[in-house]
């Protein structure tokens, strides 16, 4: 059976099952005996053992990995270990030292690890005198030792993600029990994942998503399920199946007529229903429900599409929608393949490369073991790299676990599948355990705030900083207006802003982004972007728009224009009354006159006076209190184009207020 599965399950492939040793054993546990490390339990039929088993990592770099231990149900002739049944599935012994399965004081079945109660069957024993066997049907039950109908608790009646000959999926009305299928987490950890089967009250079989999103139902005509004839009562060459409505129960099952052949049913992580026949050889799946995998719920995470026909099959969807990547086990085992790289995960729309998986082998390679730090942000660090003459590369490597995974995916989902010339260009990532590193082209010229604030014995002229500002504003719009949905940036300043070798400018740290939906004016956020550049309302706490980038660009354009942060600085100079806080000054000089008084002083006055006076308007009606006023990035691109005019703005009077702790006074109070 070929199954194609997503990149992410081709990598537990590498992982394994520990299965203890055989060795002669008994089908039956006593008061006073226990069972531990390899010791098992065997059905008399020999077809199914209990006991403990470990899942853990093969690979030697895990040394440090957790084994889990789990009290489970596997097929004793099966040299793959096929769990059938585990009892702790969602409380696994993460010490390696050994837990023991008794029969306590109470006559129920525990598992204890170090004097701990990890699994009890909390049945309502009438008597302490109790046994438990398993039965040729792998069946494990807890009953009186003296009267074998007399049982308490049964394995059956708890199944986990697999279905033996004899379980019934359903109701026993009495007792309101409800046998379902519930798959594992992934191929390791056998905890409950999010796909689930079902009988409902209406006599409909249902697979669901979450307990909640129906994916496949389907219900029983009399002799088989609707879709599903190979499954129908007394007619199947292996088994007989059966359905009973009545005034106790409401169940499914099926019998296997030949005892010696192994087969069972389980509900698979991809959220199939596999009906599975071991050949003597290996595991060969004779039935799939759905029958494609793309038919089950999001299989391939939010934001991607599936395609049968493809392998992968969970691919990204195209024109600028969001992706998830899902890091989960990270790349270990990826030499699945000839060339140094991954293939890509994601490709965008026009087709040319996608972003690429790197091995953190290869960009500690290509960083030179990251000796050359570019610099250093909220979020990590930075470092130069070459991935091979002559692509110089810039590799972030996120710290701190949680904030570090939450911008990962930010970036990757942002500009990981958008391209615009003005923004920073993501070549690929790394997600290998839980190391994030993201990869993005080299940007020789540094951030803006290195050349607008620190000289460097260069001062950028007149007409690279007007290009520099438009470039941004181009970017801006970009984000806000042209792709499917919104992404405000959220951060925008100048350390923020990258330049290449000739000076265009690129947005980079979209680790704050916020994706706002065609259908949605505002959205909520808890962060804050950097102080000095963040709009009223969202100091305030008020959900957001993309005007909160709109405000940050304008105290950038004043910094552009003047060359000094846009921070209060309280000096004698103070002689105006209006503070010497840039925005206010800049504002008061645009009613007054004198507007070259504000322009950095390196460009000795070479500046276009128009261009000058253009962006200080913008500058200013970008940083409107009220977001309404402030104009949106497209027209603030047609206003540096020249292709509108923008009039004289009024002072911001919230900034003005915070400058000299009163209300304006001057002539143009509005
Ligand atoms: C986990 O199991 C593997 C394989 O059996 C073993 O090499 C490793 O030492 C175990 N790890 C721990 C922490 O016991
Ligand atoms: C594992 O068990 C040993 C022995 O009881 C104990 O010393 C150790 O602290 C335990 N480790 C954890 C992580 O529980
Ligand atoms: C089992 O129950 C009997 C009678 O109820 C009691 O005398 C005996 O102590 C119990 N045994 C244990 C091990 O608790
Ligand atoms: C054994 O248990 C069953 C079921 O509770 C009961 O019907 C039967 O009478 C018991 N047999 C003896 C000998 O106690
Ligand atoms: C799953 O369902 C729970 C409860 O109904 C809900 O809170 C949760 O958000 C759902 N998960 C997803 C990923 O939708
Ligand atoms: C199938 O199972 C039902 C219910 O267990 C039983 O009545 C019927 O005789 C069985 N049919 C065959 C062919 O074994
Ligand atoms: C900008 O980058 C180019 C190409 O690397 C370099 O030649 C130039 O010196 C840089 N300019 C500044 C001011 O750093």
């Amino acid at each position: 059976m070929h199954l194609l599965r997503p990149f992410v399950l081709s990598v537990l492939l590498f992982v394994t099952l520990h299965a203890p040793s055989p060795s002669a054993a008994a089908d039956t546990l006593r008061r006073g005996h226990a069972l531990a490390g390899s010791e098992k339990l065997v059905s008399a039929n020999a077809k199914f053992a209990l006991g403990f088993f470990q899942t853990g990592s093969s690979s030697s770099s895990s040394k440090n990995t957790l084994n889990y231990s789990y009290l489970g149900i596997w097929f004793n002739k099966v040299p793959v270990l096929t769990p059938v049944w585990t009892a702790n599935r969602d409380n696994p012994v993460s010490n390696f030292t050994s837990p023991e399965l008794i029969i306590s004081g109470d006559g129920n079945m525990v598992v204890l690890a170090q004097g701990t109660t990890i699994w009890s069957t909390r049945a309502n024993t009438a008597t302490n005198d109790t046994v438990a066997v398993l039965l040729g049907n792998g069946n494990l039950v807890l009953r009186s030792s003296s009267n074998s109908s007399l049982t308490f608790w049964e394995s059956f009646d708890y199944p986990t993600d697999t279905m033996l000959s004899g379980v019934k999926i359903g109701w026993n009305k009495a007792t309101g029990l409800n046998r379902r299928l519930v798959s594992r987490k992934n191929s390791i950890d056998l905890s409950s994942g999010v796909y689930s089967s079902r009988m409902d009250h209406d006599g409909v079989a249902r697979m669901l998503w979450n307990s909640s999103v129906v994916y496949w139902s389907s219900t029983w005509n009399g002799r088989f399920f609707s879709s599903v004839p190979e499954m129908s009562a007394g007619s199947g060459p292996i088994a007989n199946y059966t359905f009973v409505n009545n005034d106790q129960e409401l169940y499914f099952t099926y019998n296997i007529f030949d005892e010696s052949i192994i087969i069972h049913t389980r509900l698979h992580v991809s959220g199939q229903s596999q009906w599975r026949i071991w050949t003597g050889q290996d595991w060969m799946t004779v039935n799939n429900q759905p029958a494609h995998h793309c038919d089950v719920y999001a299989v391939c995470g939010p934001f991607m599409v599936c395609t049968s026909s493809a392998d992968p099959y969970c691919s990204c969807m195209h024109e600028g929608i969001l992706c998830e990547i899902t890091c989960g086990l990270g790349d270990r085992g990826q030499n699945r393949r000839n060339g140094k790289w991954s293939r890509p995960v994601v490709d965008n729309d026009k087709g040319s490369v996608g972003i690429i998986a790197f091995k953190y082998s290869d960009l500690q390679d290509a960083t030179k073991k990251f000796s050359e730090k570019l610099g250093a942000g909220g979020f990590g660090s930075v470092f130069k790299g070459c991935l091979s003459e002559p692509i110089v590369i810039a590799v972030k490597r996120l710290d701190g676990a949680r904030q570090g995974e939450k911008q990962f995916r930010v970036e990757v989902n942002s500009i990981g599948i958008i391209q615009h010339i003005n923004l920073v260009k993501l070549i690929g990532f790394c997600c290998e355990g839980d190391r994030r590193l993201l990869v993005y082209e080299h940007m020789p010229n540094g951030s803006l705030d290195s050349h607008i604030f620190e000289s460097y014995g260069t001062t950028l002229d007149w007409n690279i900083r007007y290009k520099i500002a438009i470039g941004v504003a181009r970017g801006l719009a970009y984000l806000h207006h042209g792709c499917r949905d919104c992404i405000i940036h959220c951060d925008i300043k100048p350390q923020n802003i990258l330049l290449d070798a000739s000076f265009v400018s690129k947005i980079a740290d979209f680790g704050m982004a916020k994706f706002l939906g065609r259908d949605f004016s505002h959205v909520v956020t808890t962060m804050r972007g950097t102080v000095g550049y963040l709009a009223p309302e969202w100091i305030s706490g008020t959900p957001i728009t993309p005007k909160i980038d709109v405000y940050s660009y304008g105290m950038v354009l004043l910094e552009i224009i003047s060359g000094k942060r846009n921070s209060i600085q309280h000096s004698s100079s103070d002689i105006e009354g209006q503070g010497d806080y840039l925005p206010v000054q800049v504002a008061h000089k645009l009613l007054h006159g004198d507007i070259l008084r504000i322009v950095d002083a390196n460009l000795h006055g070479e500046v276009n006076m128009e261009e000058v006076e253009r962006v200080c308007k913008i500058a200013c009606w970008c940083i409107q209190d009220r977001e309404l006023d402030r104009p949106t990035m497209i027209e603030v691109v047609q206003f540096l184009e020249g292709i509108c005019e923008p009039e004289i703005p009024p002072m911001p009077m919230l900034l003005y207020a915070f400058a000299v702790g009163g209300s304006y006074q001057g002539e143009c109070n509005m």
